[in-house]
């Protein structure tokens, strides 16, 4: 049995009093949540949520991460950085970091190595364009950026895999659930001939891409999907915390 796992990403949103008031809300309100739930919060609101969600049943996480341990990398954030913070799991390889920032499947992979072996779960998102998926070139795409960003993982027990096609995210369109459980379905293949059948089957697949309200039931209703990796219906608590409830 899967246990079912929210996330709500609220990338680039929410000065430190506005994230306050959200994890104050989500908080009060999820408590009897039985599965598991995440926020992932800017950085800069990090610490901020990390006193709100303390002893709670949400979960910290941070939305990316150096590939570096420490040293002159100006700009970025190192995996003790978030660990001192209190975040127990990172987001990686999110389509806006590999297509408006360039991240290569050899990056996302190093950083899920150094989650994993300074004790950070991660969640890889995996996804394919609107070009990619019109090309018929969905299990090509999304099968290597799994083997790729899992390569030298050999416990998968930390890992979340989220697939998150590049079309649904932020525009509205939501893949059909069954679309969505056909390249879950496909995912569990890759991670069978990785591994094997029980760590695939083991495996917490969420979607993502315009994940809300009224959506979430049908989505979650598929046999592979296991949870949800939500953006802009994670901002509210009005949208996020029926979403996070789906089954409550
Ligand atoms: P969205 O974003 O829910 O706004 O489509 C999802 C994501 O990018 O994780």
């Amino acid at each position: 049995m899967r246990t079912p796992f929210i996330a709500g990403n609220w990338k680039m949103h929410k000065n430190r009093s506005e994230s306050h008031e959200l994890a104050v809300s989500l908080v009060q309100k999820l408590g009897d949540v039985p599965h598991r739930l995440l926020v992932a919060p800017t950085f800069t609101s990090l610490e901020t949520v990390a006193e709100v969600v303390k002893g709670s049943n949400l979960l910290l996480g941070a939305q990316n991460m150096s590939v570096a341990r420490s040293g002159a990398h100006t700009g970025e954030i190192s995996v003790e950085m978030l660990k001192d913070i209190g975040v127990s799991c990172v987001i990686l390889g999110h389509s806006e970091r590999r297509h408006t920032y360039g991240e290569t499947d050899e990056m996302i992979n190093a950083k899920v190595l150094l989650a994993l072996e300074e004790g950070l779960e991660s969640i890889l998102c995996v996804g394919e364009t609107l070009e990619e998926r019109e090309a018929g070139a969905v299990e090509e795409v999304v099968g290597g950026q799994i083997r790729k960003g899992l390569e030298g993982v050999t416990d998968l027990s930390h890992v979340t895999i989220a697939y998150e096609p590049v079309w649904a995210i932020g525009t509205g369109k939501t893949a059909t659930p069954e679309d969505a459980d056909t390249v879950h379905a496909f995912i569990r293949t890759v991670l069978t001939e990785m591994y094997d059948k029980s760590v695939a089957e083991a495996t917490i697949i969420q979607y993502g891409g315009s994940v809300k309200p009224e959506n979430v039931k049908q989505l979650m209703a598929m046999e592979n999907i296991d949870g949800a990796l939500v953006g802009g219906a994670s901002l509210k608590a009005e949208t996020f915390i029926p979403i996070a409830k789906f089954n409550v």
